[in-house]
């Protein structure tokens, strides 16, 4: 499947991402799906990078030979299968236990990236060891610099090629559900938290079996842990890129990047690529959507420079459209996550086989049948996305 995607998956069940959403949420205890599917503020920026997407519409052409049709494409001096892979996220094995396995094998299988998080639920030498070259580290620079430095060396020693410095998140922002949730890691169990537990069963019995998922990176000798989920991570400023720059001999790509001016400054300290991102929603309610920021950055850094963009990307058109509007390669967040809640590895192969397909289906449609070259010629031409932006319900709630 990995070079041509097939029309099977073995899922009977997932056809789309909001299918595994729902399924997911069946199985989840509601304190984890809002952990998963929350954002900041009143989660109109959430909102926003999707309605943003609906509104870009990709040109139909007829009559070309599209029979065959390629979704391989090279990022960074490594060639991969599909032109997406699996953002970086914190507490994966929360969705499910044995998640951080599950993308790792998928990453294998189909030749696609994983993002492991500063915040994972695993280990940098254990992702490395299930992934191999597919992995990527993720860095956050929260407490104090020397912390962080180890985890690069340690990403180092490991043998990973690419480290992403996530650098929107000063600060962890105020998500509504989770406080009203008391979401916290490690949990803390009260009434509500043991009802929301009790009503998931599966989720419960099984995460008890396998042990309650904990920032792997962090773990004290002797039991604790180092990780503060709310320290400030706004260690991660300019002096902080340049002497990362200096120390890491890898790629290094610079995540959660919206700013033109920020992005040219961050292409001449150095870095190899940019993450144009908003963290899906999660830091800044009043922030761009990124698919608006990332035509932007595009032109600002040249039509060279390698982009990475995430944020509200559903489905394989979506992947099209990001590539159009100058994306180099593409990563999804929150929908790995609920195909691994609603299927465990069996969701997540069904969700990499949608994507695949969709977006080959996508290239059949707009009349190319090489991925790499999809252009903003296949948007339709002189297009404004606008959408009504206010909201038709509070999605907090
Ligand atoms: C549960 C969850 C945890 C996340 N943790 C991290 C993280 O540890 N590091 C990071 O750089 N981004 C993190 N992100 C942001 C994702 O990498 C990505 O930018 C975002 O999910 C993309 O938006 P999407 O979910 O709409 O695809 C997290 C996102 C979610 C949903």
């Amino acid at each position: 499947m990995t070079a041509n995607p097939s029309l099977r998956s073995d899922s009977r069940r997932i056809f789309s991402t909001e299918d595994a959403m729902r399924l997911a949420q069946r199985r989840q205890p509601q304190l984890v799906h809002d952990f998963i599917e929350g954002a900041a503020g009143r989660e109109v920026a959430s909102l926003r990078n999707q309605t943003r997407f609906d509104a870009i519409t990709l040109q139909p052409r007829v009559m070309a030979d599209v029979a065959e049709r390629s979704l391989k494409t090279t990022l960074l001096g490594q060639d991969y299968d599909l032109p997406f892979g699996i953002a970086p996220m914190g507490m994966c094995n929360l969705a499910w236990p044995g998640a951080d396995q599950a993308f790792a094998a998928a990453a294998q299988g189909y030749n696609i990236p994983v993002c492991l998080s500063t915040a994972a639920s695993s280990s940098i030498e254990e992702m490395r060891g299930w992934a191999d070259e597919n992995a990527w580290f993720q860095l956050y620079v929260g407490g104090p610099i020397e912390q962080a430095l180890d985890l690069v060396q340690r990403a180092q020693h490991a043998g990973y090629k690419n480290l992403i410095l996530t650098v929107d998140v000063p600060q962890v922002s105020r998500r509504v559900r989770d406080l009203r949730n008391g979401f916290q890691v490690p949990f803390r169990i009260g009434v509500k938290q043991f009802l929301d537990f009790a009503t998931h069963p599966q989720w419960a019995l099984t995460t008890l079996l396998k042990g309650a998922p904990e920032p792997k990176n962090f773990k004290v000798e002797g039991g604790g842990s180092k990780f503060d989920r709310g320290a400030s991570r706004a260690g991660a400023d300019w002096a902080f890129l340049d002497r990362l720059r200096e120390i890491w001999k890898g790629n290094l790509i610079l995540k959660g990047v919206s700013s033109t001016e920020d992005a040219q400054r961050i292409q001449r300290a150095g870095a190899d690529a940019i993450y144009v991102s908003n963290h899906g929603g999660r830091q800044l309610d009043s922030a761009p959507a990124a698919i608006d920021a990332l035509p932007k950055i595009r032109e600002a850094v040249g039509p060279d420079y390698p982009l990475i963009f995430d944020s509200g990307v559903r489905n394989g058109e979506d992947i099209i459209k990001a590539l159009a509007l100058g994306a180099d390669f593409v990563m999804l967040g929150r929908p790995f996550l609920h195909a691994v809640g609603a299927e465990g590895a069996r969701g997540v192969n069904a969700l990499i086989r949608i994507l695949a397909e969709d977006a080959s289906l996508a290239l059949a449609q707009t009349g190319l049948n090489d991925v790499r070259t999809v252009s903003p010629q296949i948007l339709v031409a002189g297009q404004q996305p606008v959408v009504q932006e206010s909201l038709p319900h509070d999605a907090t709630k």
